[in-house]
């Protein structure tokens, strides 16, 4: 209900009652140009980590909705509570008990919150140079805010599929599924996004791109909304065919469809492709090979059984003439109980053996007659020199790419006689512009969306409407091409489609792009039913189990990197579409990526040791500077804190300044540096003194007052709240 009628419903006086609500229905029925609709009162949110104290608003676990109650007193773990509205309460509202087991505390949008994120697991295989990409269990609101601390006018692309508010309880409003009998259905939905958007725009680059998916329930009016929030000239509707079966509904045209709606910054730009979407459909789907190289295997075996014990004869020399840059032949395997002498030649050539990124004994992807066969072919190249490993690179073409080197779809354009090596090239392919209906059997949300989730995931997952992942893929290629660093967010993650799709693009080109992806831990109406009878409620550990974020989203990000399932099977299938090496991609092949999940949880800055709180912030400077290195964790207790592998140093007692700063001279990496200190002058005195070459952040020595939400600052306009 909207804020106006909440009051009028509470006036113990029935004339007075009806008067008001015939007048303010007269008014509301005068019209203002645009989109109208009712501002709903502020959402709620349960904290049931937070303690039941005096002072504090609850609501009761059981109920539906956030019914508020404000805590008197507590003696004897029983509350004593006065309703906690505005208005006109009765005598019901007051001194009313409860124990304190039953209740959760809430609280309402604008109401000050401290977040901490606190990691949950990570997965690391894309190695110290790839940046982590990170999955947070979160209600978006909160998190949008903490992000924009981090990454205010920085993000590159926001893909959303929100809840599409079908009527058929697919979403919560203030801890409620709303349904068509809620007569302000519409108005809280538009509500409940719009108080996002604006949060999100502010992430976007100049250049950036908002793309919001949705189907015929809301597209309408969202559409009005995103037109008022943008220039109308830079919002533009897609429509994709995502079901080419068409859901049947009587007497209607069965519907194939649903859109995309792009936003553009002012400064952002559209790629073409070698497939416009639209026309004619091409063999496997892609154009990854367009007019260009393909990128040749490694021939180093990395993801899966990549071993020495996994393939005892693939572990044998590969001998290399330095000279020439250039391979020439293969020695016999080397029995697993013999170790090879790294710097005896063989038949009089410098050898090169498998070992892997951690330096054990690794093996190669081929047999030595075969690779025999490919260098007097000029199939296999000579790399760099890789004195960490103490051993080279080298790389062959594939078997998909003598195929198509036979078949005539690539070609041979020359040949190098010093190094022995062909240089093949796709012949090239014009490049189209994407038109703005989509129909690709890729983008079927049935086989490569809830299919292929399930692969990940498992058959019991809980989770209905994933989005296929080429479509996501699709979406977000035209404008992050070209930005392999750059940075993605979708804050309706669901499944986790967003950094699935971003690990297969970067596996594609060998990029680094960024996903941040958050869910809240929503758990569907049927199991919430069935553990509330069991007598779980939210925040129990049995209850939050069975969330999306814990239940479906993390097991995906983790499997999709991991290339098998959070049970240890393989992942069996393959990917459309070639990877970077010009490769069909296995499913179990995993990726080369970096994720860490963490959950937003909230903290009592009454009851949090300085400790605890350095430790909680410390993931949000990590995050500010880049989510690069591994994330370390520390106490805060030393003068300053710099972690080995990320580009950040804290300052944690100012009066060390001067040795902290010469201590930096020690870290040529470092880029962020955070000043504790509650002085202004002296962090600008500090910030001076450390010159240009880093970004200085003030932080106050109450270290949870740094990333304060929900206050008017950080929500930027007073309206949101
Ligand atoms: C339509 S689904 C997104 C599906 C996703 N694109 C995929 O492919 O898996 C919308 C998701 O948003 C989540 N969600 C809804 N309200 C949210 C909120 N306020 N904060 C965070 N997540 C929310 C729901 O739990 C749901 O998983």
């Amino acid at each position: 209900m909207a804020k106006i009628e909440d009051l009028i419903a509470q006036i113990p006086d029935e004339r007075l009652r009806n008067g008001i609500e015939a007048e303010v229905k007269a008014l509301k029925k005068t019209k203002k140009f645009g989109l109208v609709f009712e501002e709903h009162l502020p959402e709620t949110v349960r904290l049931p980590k937070m303690p039941v104290k005096p002072g504090e608003i609850v609501t009761l676990k059981r109920e539906n909705g956030n019914h508020r109650w404000r805590v008197k007193k507590i003696h004897k773990g029983i509350a004593t509570c006065d309703r906690a509205i505005e208005g006109y309460p009765s005598a019901d509202d007051f001194n009313k008990e409860f124990p304190v087991s039953d209740l959760v505390v809430v609280r309402s949008f604008g109401d000050a919150i401290y977040p901490a994120l606190v990691s949950v697991d990570r997965v690391e295989r894309g190695g110290a140079e790839k940046p982590w990409h990170i999955l947070i269990n979160a209600d978006n609101f909160h998190a949008l805010q903490l992000l924009l601390y981090c990454y205010e006018g920085k993000v590159d692309v926001i893909y959303i599929d929100p809840p599409y508010n079908t009527g058929a309880r697919d979403w919560k409003y203030n801890n409620d599924y709303v349904d068509d009998t809620d007569t302000f259905r519409h108005s809280k939905w538009l509500s409940m996004i719009k108080k996002r958007l604006l949060l999100a725009k502010r992430l976007l680059r100049t250049d950036g791109v908002l793309i919001v998916t949705i189907d015929d329930n809301e597209l309408h009016r969202i559409r009005c909304l995103i037109d008022e929030m943008f220039s109308g000239d830079d919002v533009q509707l897609v429509t994709i065919v995502i079901n080419p079966k068409g859901v049947v509904t009587k007497d209607r045209f069965p519907r194939v469809q649903e859109y995309a709606i792009f936003a553009f910054g002012p400064d952002a730009s559209l790629e073409g492709r070698a497939d416009d979407y639209l026309t004619i459909e091409p063999d496997d789907g892609f154009d990854a090979s367009s007019g260009s190289k393909p990128r040749w295997n490694s021939l180093l075996r990395s993801g899966t059984e990549a071993t020495r014990k996994d393939r005892e004869n693939m572990f044998y020399p590969v001998l290399i003439d330095t000279k020439r840059e250039a391979v020439v032949g293969a020695g016999e395997p080397l029995p697993l109980d013999t170790d090879p002498d790294l710097l005896k030649p063989v038949n009089g050539y410098q050898a090169v053996w498998p070992i892997r990124r951690d330096g054990s004994w690794g093996r190669w992807g081929l047999g030595n007659t075969t690779l025999k066969t490919l260098i007097e072919k000029g199939y296999v190249a000579l790399g760099e020199y890789d004195a960490k490993r103490k051993t080279w690179g080298i790389s062959y073409l594939s078997q998909q790419h003598r195929e198509q080197l036979a078949a005539g779809m690539m070609e041979i354009v020359g040949y190098d006689k010093k190094k022995n090596v062909v240089d093949v090239r796709y012949p090239e392919q014009a490049i189209t512009r994407i038109k703005s209906v989509w129909k690709r059997t890729r983008h079927d949300a049935g086989a490569y969306g809830s299919d292929l989730m399930r692969k990940f995931v498992g058959d019991g997952a809980a989770f209905q409407f994933p989005k296929s992942l080429y479509a996501v893929e699709d979406a977000i290629i035209p404008i992050m091409r070209h930005r392999k660093n750059g940075l993605i967010l979708d804050f309706f993650a669901g499944s986790g489609t967003t950094f699935h799709a971003t690990a297969l693009m970067n596996s594609r080109d060998g990029g680094s792009r960024r996903c941040i992806c958050v869910t809240n831990n929503e758990v569907n109406e049927t199991a919430s039913k069935e553990l509330n009878r069991l007598g779980f409620y939210e925040g129990d550990a049995a209850y939050e189990a069975k969330g999306i974020a814990l239940s479906v989203a993390w097991p995906r990000c983790r499997s999709a990197v991991l290339g098998k399932r959070m049970d240890g099977t393989r992942v069996e299938g393959a990917y459309l579409g070639l990877d970077s090496n010009g490769n069909l991609k296995s499913f179990s092949d995993g990726f080369e990526e970096n994720i860490e999940f963490f959950r937003l949880d909230f903290l009592d800055p009454d009851s949090v040791a300085r400790g605890d709180a350095f430790q909680a912030i410390l993931p949000v400077l990590w995050t500010m500077a880049g989510c690069r290195g591994k994330r370390e964790d520390s106490k805060g207790s030393q003068a300053w804190f710099s972690p080995k592998n990320a580009p950040f140093a804290v300052l944690i007692r100012e009066k060390e300044f001067r040795a902290f700063r010469d201590g930096l001279a020690e870290r040529k990496d470092i880029e962020w540096i955070f000043l504790v200190t509650d002085s202004e002058e002296n962090f600008g005195l500090m910030r001076r003194a450390l010159g240009k070459k880093y970004q200085c952040v003030q932080l106050y020595k109450s270290y949870l007052e740094n990333f304060r939400i929900n206050t008017p600052e950080v929500l930027g306009q007073r309206s949101v709240a």
